[in-house]
């Protein structure tokens, strides 16, 4: 909370406008739209509806293939194979554990329709690659930037580089309002049709405007907007947005700094920030040896009262992953990465001391590494984070 949230949340209330795109959504539609220079943003109720809408608007068809990445939250591939689309899982970098963009054009083929890239910790895949791919084969780019708000990729915001992006506001990311999300569109000729389908398929936006008499039912739709007390509540944190990321990126640089012995010893390693891209610091995460070393410091924190999470399991091994889903070659890096990494506490409140208690922690575990081998004996989903 930063301050405002009840506040903003009695004024929706005293303004008698609880439903959707009232005040408060308009005000957050112009504050994303200025931050990103989006053509138009609207707020979801999620970035997995807003992701919903991308596969309507891009007309998703039994049997279309979107290229992703498999190391993903599910909704990166649940909002297109919910419209037949079959996912296309491509690996990720070493670096930055983002789709390799290298590989992406080899995975191209006639029912390709979309490449959904999504920038992980909130930092950006290599997009100008990606739009050029897109661009010859006649693709279109959703991208899934779920933790990227306020991040850049040469100096262009992430979710306005592609024709279309999906933001998220869940209370585990930088900017929250609970359950929330929006949709940056960014290529103008899908603002009519992205109104309408989040309309429930209406054209009630046309009605407001005064451009017809009365709505009615013209396309394919559902109910994908916010009400006025999750927007309330979002634009209170919206205000303070810059102030929160500059708060988060002061923690992210403490314990890159404090963990960088840790690197050169061969504990660890820390996350890979490409030069041309700036980020949130949505998220702090190590990469450890193995997954053996991971349970043992996840098990080593937790009984030191320090909780970290670990995620995601690769979609392509997952139930629905493998029966919607088809693998692009070799999955090396998605599997032997999501084994290893560990994500550590990040969040506005923390100060310094606690930074360096568990950068602490983990020094002290990369002393006694060889002891807890032989003692400890841990169940194989310790950790596992949802989202
Ligand atoms: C990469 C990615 N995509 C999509 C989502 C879904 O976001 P939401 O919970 O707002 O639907 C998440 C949520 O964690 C995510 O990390």
């Amino acid at each position: 909370m930063t301050g405002r949230e009840l506040w903003y949340i009695a004024q929706a209330h005293a303004s008698n406008h609880l439903s959707g795109d009232g005040d408060f959504t308009r005000k957050c539609h112009a504050w994303l739209e200025a931050r990103t220079g989006a053509h138009k943003a609207l707020l979801t109720h999620s970035c997995t509806a807003a992701l919903e809408m991308g596969a309507l608007l891009a007309n998703i068809q039994p049997g279309d293939e979107v290229i992703m990445p498999s190391y993903t939250f599910v909704s990166t591939a649940n909002a297109f194979v919910m419209r037949g689309g079959v996912p296309v899982f491509v690996d990720i970098r070493p670096d930055t554990l983002n789709i390799d963009e290298t590989l992406i054009e080899a995975a191209v083929t006639t029912r390709t329709k979309a490449i959904v890239p999504v920038h992980y910790a909130g930092v950006a895949c290599e997009m100008d690659v990606i739009m050029d791919i897109a661009k010859r084969h006649r693709l279109l780019v959703i991208e899934d930037a779920a933790q990227g708000i306020l991040s850049t990729y040469k100096d262009r915001p992430l979710g306005s580089i592609g024709h279309l992006g999906a933001y998220s506001f869940h209370e585990t990311k930088n900017i929250i309002a609970g359950e929330g999300g929006a949709l940056l569109i960014n290529d103008e000729g899908f603002a009519d049709r992205a109104e309408i389908i989040r309309e429930k398929g209406t054209n009630r936006n046309h009605y407001f405007r005064g451009h017809v008499d009365k709505y009615t039912w013209v396309d394919v739709g559902s109910s994908y907007l916010t009400g006025e007390v999750v927007a309330a509540f979002l634009w209170a944190q919206m205000e303070e947005a810059e102030a929160i990321t500059e708060k988060r990126l002061a923690i992210w640089k403490h314990y890159h700094e404090a963990l960088q012995p840790l690197e050169v010893s061969g504990v660890l390693r820390r996350p890979i920030i490409p030069e041309d891209c700036r980020h949130n610091a949505h998220m702090y995460y190590i990469l450890l040896e193995s997954f053996e070393k991971r349970t043992e410091m996840i098990h080593h924190l937790k009984e030191r009262a320090v909780n970290t999470v670990f995620h995601y399991v690769p979609l392509h091994t997952s139930p629905a992953g493998s029966r919607h889903g088809r693998v692009f070659g070799s999955m090396y890096n998605t599997d032997t990465i999501s084994d290893r990494l560990l994500r550590l506490p990040m969040w506005v409140g923390m100060d310094g001391q606690m930074v360096n208690r568990i950068v602490d922690l983990i020094e002290n575990f990369g002393m006694k590494i060889q002891h807890f081998t032989q003692q400890v004996n841990i169940p194989e989903n310790a950790g596992n984070a949802s989202s």
